[in-house]
């Protein structure tokens, strides 16, 4: 699995430990940035190479970080084919893979501890969406509601 990942500089503190997580774990890791700490650099920016990637079967999730999460995952959603949601409980972050098909994890680096991050980053790529026809019918039904725009 590959997995694309890219922070703003809220979230830039956390970039190189996500990478490293998620080598160990056996996925191939994309980093789509930022490369240096740019205080002044935008979230939507972020979210955007992410999503792409996602888009063009470049990878097959993402983890998103800024300082909450929140504003990446606000611009992540806004991208077709693009599910995601901030996570900082592990239940969560693995039940949001299985029950929704969530598909980039976002994260606030300025919430969460290092093992926190590590344990969520874990579960998130070690969920697979559940075989369920009541998944599937919610899941086909947030597909509708995308495609209505
Ligand atoms: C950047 O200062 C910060 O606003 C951003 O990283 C993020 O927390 C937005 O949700």
């Amino acid at each position: 699995m590959k997995i694309a990942v890219a922070a703003d500089h809220g979230g830039y503190p956390y970039k190189a430990r996500v990478l490293e997580i998620v080598r160990e774990m056996g996925f191939e890791g994309l980093d789509l940035g930022a490369h240096e700490l740019v205080p002044t650099d935008d979230y939507p920016d972020f979210a955007r190479y992410v999503g792409d990637a996602i888009q063009h079967g470049q990878a097959d999730r993402g983890i998103l970080l800024c300082g909450s999460g929140v504003g990446a995952c606000i611009a992540a959603n806004k991208m077709n084919g693009v599910r995601a949601s901030v996570c900082h409980d592990v239940y969560s972050a693995h039940q949001g893979v299985e029950h929704d098909d969530m598909n980039v994890l976002c994260l606030g680096s300025r919430i969460i501890g290092p093992q926190l991050l590590e344990d969520l980053v874990r579960a998130f790529l070690s969920a697979e969406f559940s075989p369920g026809e009541r998944f599937q019918r919610r899941l086909d039904k947030v597909k509708a509601m995308e495609a209505a725009g």
